[in-house]
């Protein structure tokens, strides 16, 4: 072991800092906080010297531009969550759910970029002969990728000569010598991510980190980590679906709203380019309680399907559970529709979901959301070819939303008959009035009595 180095445990609650590990701080009286951090010895007080240079301020204009090299991943979809490719030196952290792809997805990468640079595949979790052996399963030709298999990343530096690109599997697996507590605590997986982060602004290495979330908190989630990297996208879906969602939450070089579909199949993750039927189930419009909504997810539109289901509650309070929409969002909105509509949901178990594991957190769904929970209720479907957008408020009434002519235009490249959109959006919808039946809705309660009748 390097051990010139002091460490010390430091409360993650109250900042209390003790010499040894304690299972409970003495200080706030919390338990399993206490975390080994580094001492890094004061530096020696400087004298003061009248030559040195501090930084002057300086105009905008005379400070130099420079353009971001961006190298493509050979994966459009990829490249598209990124802000258009990968940029030189940046630290880029994968996460997601143990077996939902990370290291499928990145050998895949890593593949395509070492055709024409040096990349080492850092593997931590598996040996290199299963590295290898998904890597042919993947077929991409590969022969020049480097593998380590390794644990301790005190040695990386050595091995990163020539190298541009550098997975690492995964950074809870990993750690360094300079801390004694093991692998995957919160103290290893942020100093293991800090040295990374020298070695990448240093020597202009590209990192490609991948990091568990696991619900219990037991390994050190990626959020210890979110502020030191510059990009932070989340691998999500359903492990029975074979439909995974790349998600961008931080991105230093890009927009962070922007959304990639890729597919699980049995050689590999494979970008989804026609995504706009996978969000519409099969049976839409037989079945009370289904709507569609365009939803904007970065620069695109899809149509997606919003499934509600509502019964009687039988013991105590009222169950509301809903998946891809915010639960509290799902509260306010059966409040409106119970007050301003006359759609009593107090005695009704509500169930909302939102098809293919996707994640609606604009506002603009809101009244899909309402005409599906009221289709529930009064046991009438809506016709398949019918969408509907728009912000409901809580006095009832229906909000203008951004994007409104793209939405309108999705749902007439799909095929839809009908859109529902909000009275205050109409003034831009002139040129689709001839094209698709546009339904301006001013007040959700009007809404309910032209779909339904009552
Ligand atoms: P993996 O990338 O190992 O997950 P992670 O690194 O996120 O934990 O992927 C694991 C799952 O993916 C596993 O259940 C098998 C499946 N898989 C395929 O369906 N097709 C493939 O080509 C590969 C390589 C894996
Ligand atoms: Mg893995």
């Amino acid at each position: 072991m390097a051990k010139n180095i002091q460490t010390t445990y430091v409360c993650s609650e109250c900042g209390a800092v003790s010499p040894r590990w304690l299972g409970r701080c003495p200080s706030c009286q919390a338990f399993n906080t206490m975390t080994e951090e580094i001492v890094t010895p004061a530096p020696a007080a400087r004298k003061k010297s009248t030559s040195a240079v501090y930084s002057k301020a300086k105009p905008l204009a005379e400070i130099e531009y420079r353009t971001y090299g961006r190298t493509s991943s050979g994966i459009t979809e990829f490249d598209t969550v990124i802000g258009g490719g990968i940029v030189k030196g940046s630290l880029i952290l994968l996460g997601g759910d143990p077996g939902i792809g990370k290291s499928t997805i990145l050998t895949q990468i890593a593949a395509v970029l070492s055709l024409n640079h040096k990349v080492l595949y850092f593997s931590a979790e598996e040996s290199c002969s299963q590295v290898k052996m998904r890597a042919k399963r993947l077929g991409n030709k590969c022969d020049n990728l480097l593998l380590v298999n390794e644990t301790c990343i005190d040695g990386l530096e050595a091995e990163l000569d020539g190298v541009e690109f550098c997975v690492i599997d995964s950074i809870q697996a990993v750690y360094t010598d300079d801390l004694s507590s093991s692998a995957g605590s919160v103290g290893q997986v942020r100093e293991c991510a800090t040295k990374l982060m020298r070695i990448a602004k240093s020597r202009g290495i590209t990192f490609f980190i991948i990091g568990h979330v696991t619900k219990e908190g037991a390994l050190a989630g990626p959020k210890v980590l979110e502020h030191i990297m510059d990009t932070v996208l989340y691998f999500e879906g359903e492990n029975q679906e074979n439909y995974r969602i790349l998600r961008s939450v931080k991105n230093r070089f890009g927009n962070v709203s922007e959304v990639g579909v890729f597919e699980m199949t049995d050689c590999g993750i494979k970008a989804v380019t026609d995504y706009s039927g996978i969000f519409l189930s099969e049976s839409r419009g037989q079945e009370a309680g289904a709507v569609v909504t365009p939803a904007q997810t970065g620069n695109r539109c899809m149509n997606v399907e919003v499934q509600t289901l509502i019964s009687k509650t039988t013991f105590g309070q009222p169950r509301r559970m809903s998946l891809g929409i915010d639960y509290n969002k799902l509260a306010l909105l059966i409040a409106v529709l119970e007050k301003r509509c006359g759609v009593r949901l107090g005695s009704y178990d509500v169930y909302v979901n939102v098809m293919g594991g996707i994640r609606l957190n604009e506002p603009s769904a809101d009244l899909a959301v309402c005409a599906a929970l009221a289709s529930s209720y009064f046991d009438i479907p809506i016709d398949k070819y019918t969408a509907a957008f728009g912000e409901v408020g809580l006095t009832g009434e229906v909000r203008a939303v951004s994007y409104a002519e793209k939405r309108v235009a999705e749902c007439l490249k799909m095929g839809f008959k009908k859109v529902l959109v909000p009275a205050k959006n109409m003034k831009s919808m002139a040129k689709y009035l001839d094209k698709i039946d546009i339904v301006p809705v001013l007040y959700v309660g009007t809404m309910i009595k032209t779909l339904f009748k009552t």
